[in-house]
């Protein structure tokens, strides 16, 4: 008998992120797809024919929990090399900045990265990457910006894009195309005009990026200098998403938001203007704890003014050997919570929905909505808040993406 869907999972407490602000689930829920898109989520009783009649495989998942797959919507997980000599280093006193003044920091793992080749980059990322795969993740964004160069950014972007094509995972690819100066530049002015006149362009017409990413930092560039980039990015159509007031207060969440960038990351020294500013362009601040933990920061990003002005929080792991060698985003999200006293389920919707928007991919993923993508994820608790609460731990039990199991 032909059925009119694929497979049915029933028995369900369904968590459907259908208002970002308000939590609630589906309790006896049942969740449906054809080919890659959900085609029924809902309760058993509102389904008049019995389940094998309506889906050729029927699942029992026996109470589990249901939920959106997790996004990651900030990472660097292509990178060669690592930091641990930085770590050290940090422990006994010095700081990310001093490190970086002295031509460490970024520099050091754009050394190790310039010499490996694309091969080399792509076998070590799929490592790492599997740490994201069975904890859920069904997309990651992954960053350049360890290149600097137009052929090693090049040669990272295309590294991601067969991560894409080889992994059971949506990647969504920056082109962090200002992350630090390059050494075989002199002047940040010179490297900005080489980014615009050389590098942009050829980024574009190789559709190797959907977003554009700067680094607007003391150590890193100017406001001006990124509002420089990111005009043209702009023209030549990247969304935009910016490394903002991490270490100090440098205005480019302002400059980007009135860009209409789609998200400004880490955030830690927004002030109020800021934040109205973020509201009025619908910018998401994707927040990074694993960054501000493992950099020993003390200024917390202002969560509560975020809130007050309706402005989207993301939760992001921002994978990165320097700032945040961190490889599960189960434990940033616990991070959120104790560090910063962030309630379990405003986490929640910030590794899925808000994710999502952080994205551009809200209308398609991040909610368990009739159309969207069949990306889910199957876990053994019973309530959402316990996705925060244990540190370690990994209770996710199946993965769902684009309408197929994927293996854990
Ligand atoms: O998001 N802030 C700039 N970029 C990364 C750090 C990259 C690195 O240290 O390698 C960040 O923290
Ligand atoms: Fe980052």
């Amino acid at each position: 008998m032909q059925t009119q869907w694929d497979t049915l999972w029933h028995n369900a407490t369904l968590v459907p992120v259908d208002s970002p602000t308000t939590p609630s689930t589906i309790r006896d829920g049942v969740i449906a797809s054809k080919d890659d898109k959900i085609t029924f989520v809902g309760q058993a009783c509102e389904l008049h024919k019995p389940f094998d009649q309506l889906a050729t495989n029927v699942i029992d998942c026996q109470g589990k929990l249901i939920t959106p797959g997790l996004i990651d919507c900030h990472t660097h997980l292509v990178y060669a090399g690592n930091r641990a000599n930085e770590f050290n280093a940090r422990l006994e006193g010095k700081s990310y900045s001093a490190i970086a003044k002295a031509g460490g920091g970024i520099l050091s793992t754009v050394r190790a990265t310039r010499e490996a080749s694309e091969d080399e980059l792509v076998a070590l990322a799929k490592e790492r990457l599997h740490y994201w795969l069975n904890e859920g993740v069904t997309t990651c964004e992954i960053k350049s910006g360890y290149g600097l160069d137009l052929n090693n950014e090049l040669k990272m972007l295309r590294a991601i894009k067969r991560l894409q094509r080889e992994l059971p995972l949506d990647i969504v690819a920056t082109y962090l195309a200002a992350h630090a100066m390059p050494p075989e530049f002199d002047a940040k002015p010179a490297y900005i005009d080489y980014l615009c006149e050389t590098c942009l362009p050829a980024v574009a017409q190789a559709k190797l990026a959907q977003c554009v990413d700067a680094f607007c930092e003391d150590i890193a560039f100017s406001p001006s200098q990124v509002k420089q980039l990111f005009t043209t990015a702009k023209s030549l159509g990247f969304s935009l998403k910016c490394h903002a007031e991490q270490l100090t207060h440098q205005g480019a969440s302002q400059m980007s938001a009135s860009l209409g960038a789609l998200s400004c990351d880490h955030c830690e020294y927004l002030d109020e203007v800021d934040v109205k500013a973020l509201a009025s362009a619908n910018t998401t601040a994707v927040l990074l704890p694993g960054a501000f933990y493992y950099l020993n920061e003390t200024q917390k990003p202002p969560i509560a003014l975020l809130q007050q002005h309706q402005v989207p929080i993301a939760i992001a792991t921002d994978s990165n050997p320097g700032s945040s060698p961190v490889h599960s985003l189960l434990a940033v999200m616990n991070m959120a919570c104790v560090l910063w006293q962030m309630k379990p389920w405003d986490v929640f919707v910030g590794v899925t929905h808000y994710a999502a928007k952080a994205l551009g991919r809200e209308d398609s993923i991040g909610q368990l909505r009739l159309g969207m993508q069949a990306d889910f994820v199957m876990w053994d608790m019973h309530e959402v808040s316990e996705l925060c609460y244990a540190l370690g731990a990994n209770p996710c039990r199946q993965i769902v993406k684009n309408g197929k199991f994927r293996e854990i």
